[in-house]
């Protein structure tokens, strides 16, 4: 028998693979392997398109691609699904675009849309609860800020629509947007925007066609940030997020069931928010919006007492404290009821959160854990109150 040909470029491509599996020790060394050549795969394409598009004429200001190059697209791109009924977003790769490695980034031209005071003042108070900027230094959301522009909104207007390519990804500054998701052939409304929030960060993250249709039901306003800029800024500091949380997320025992691309999508949607000695985090009976990880200090859970009748009284009950890697607030959002209990900063803490339409989205997997602590919860009050207790329904 005559020797075997080693294909070029084999022996570098197994190296590289080596290399980086010792040095970020991957639990999983399939998967981390799906993800790694997918990462190189993905480089490849994005070459030869680059040079397919050098003969074109360069992108400029807020104008993109065009819907010409939507086939070439659509070929060349990985189509997420959506089953269940959180949604769990089944992609083979997750793995966010990788701005580190794009010199194009950086000679994008800076996009700035001049603001009136009055304009700029709106936006600082549209924005200064939106999570994907939370890990933002101030120079970098000051851009954003340059960068976005308003849009006015007509009732039953459609934003987005599911599969088309992603322009620009928005905040809201007033408005309810309906949010729709096709299943089986059919547009099933599983959720809105109720005067904030943000929405369309995912087409830009992961280039991959919109997964929702978003409808404005009445006029509303919002702030749309172009395709480009998002890439400069937030997915840039995408990459820095998940250096900096992915040691951490693998450690919170709840998220110990999804596998790393699940868990890494959700270090690109969170917010880290830094909270004083005695600050209120959650009200109980507040509506819910959101759900949190401890990162560092910790929090204790307060429930108004109640009398022997039965009757709420104002006196608050402390039920339990939660620490590094233990989460709260998910109760509410499970549920869709107001929130059960007040949660209070104990010491400096600080927290990582997630929006409901990403805990919907993303947190599925984790179900049935979160729903086997409600029932500690219920135990928990009926030690306390004596009298028992249904918070699931
Ligand atoms: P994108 O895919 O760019 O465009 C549609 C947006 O809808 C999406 O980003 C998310 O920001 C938002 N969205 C809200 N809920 C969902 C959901 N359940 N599934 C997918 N996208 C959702
Ligand atoms: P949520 O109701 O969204 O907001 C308050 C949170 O406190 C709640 O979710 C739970 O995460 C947390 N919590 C911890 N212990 C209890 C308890 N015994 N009863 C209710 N909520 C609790």
């Amino acid at each position: 028998m005559g020797a075997v040909e080693i294909p070029a470029g084999l022996r570098e491509l197994l190296q590289g693979y080596t290399v980086e599996v010792l040095r970020r020790r991957p639990t999983n060394l399939v998967e981390f392997a799906v993800q790694h050549f997918t990462k190189i795969l993905e480089g490849q394409k994005k070459d030869q398109k680059a040079k397919k598009r050098s003969a074109k004429p360069a992108r400029k200001g807020v104008t993109f691609e065009g819907k010409s190059n939507k086939e070439e697209e659509e070929e060349e791109e990985e189509e997420d699904t959506v089953s269940d009924k959180y949604n769990r977003r089944v992609s083979v790769c997750a793995e966010a675009y990788n701005p580190d490695e794009d010199e194009d980034d950086d000679t994008e031209p800076r996009v700035v849309h001049p603001k009136t005071d009055v304009q700029r003042r709106r936006l600082q108070d549209a924005c200064k609860d939106i999570l994907l900027f939370k890990t933002l230094e101030p120079e970098q959301f000051s851009e954003v800020l340059d960068g976005m522009f308003e849009v006015l909104v007509k009732p039953q207007e459609h934003i987005i629509d599911q599969g088309d390519d992603g322009d620009n990804f928005y905040v809201i500054e007033k408005g309810v947007y309906d949010i729709f998701v096709e299943k089986d052939g059919a547009n099933v409304c599983v959720g809105k925007y109720d005067n904030k929030g943000s929405f369309g960060e995912l087409a830009l993250m992961y280039n991959t066609p919109r997964a929702a249709t978003i409808v404005a039901t009445q006029e509303g306003a919002l702030w749309g940030l172009d395709r480009a800029t998002f890439h400069r800024l937030i997915v840039k500091n995408n990459a820095k997020k998940r250096r900096i949380y992915e040691a951490f997320i693998e450690c919170v025992p709840l998220l110990k069931s999804l596998e790393l691309s699940e868990r890494m999508r959700i270090v690109d949607v969170l917010g880290a928010r830094a909270f004083k000695d005695g600050e209120r985090l959650i009200t109980q009976g507040d509506e819910a919006d959101c759900f949190y990880i401890v990162e560092s200090g910790e929090v204790k859970i307060m429930i108004k007492s109640k009398t022997k009748a039965g009757q709420q009284d104002n006196t608050e009950v402390e039920v339990a404290r939660c620490s590094r890697g233990q989460y709260f607030g998910e109760l509410a959002l499970v549920t869709n009821k107001p929130r059960a209990a007040s949660v209070y900063a104990v010491g400096e803490t600080k927290c990582l959160v997630i929006d409901i339409q990403a805990f919907e989205r993303l947190l599925g997997p984790c179900m049935d854990i979160m729903k086997r602590n409600i029932s500690q919860y219920e135990d928990q009050l009926v030690a306390l109150f004596g009298s028992s207790v249904d918070l699931k329904h």
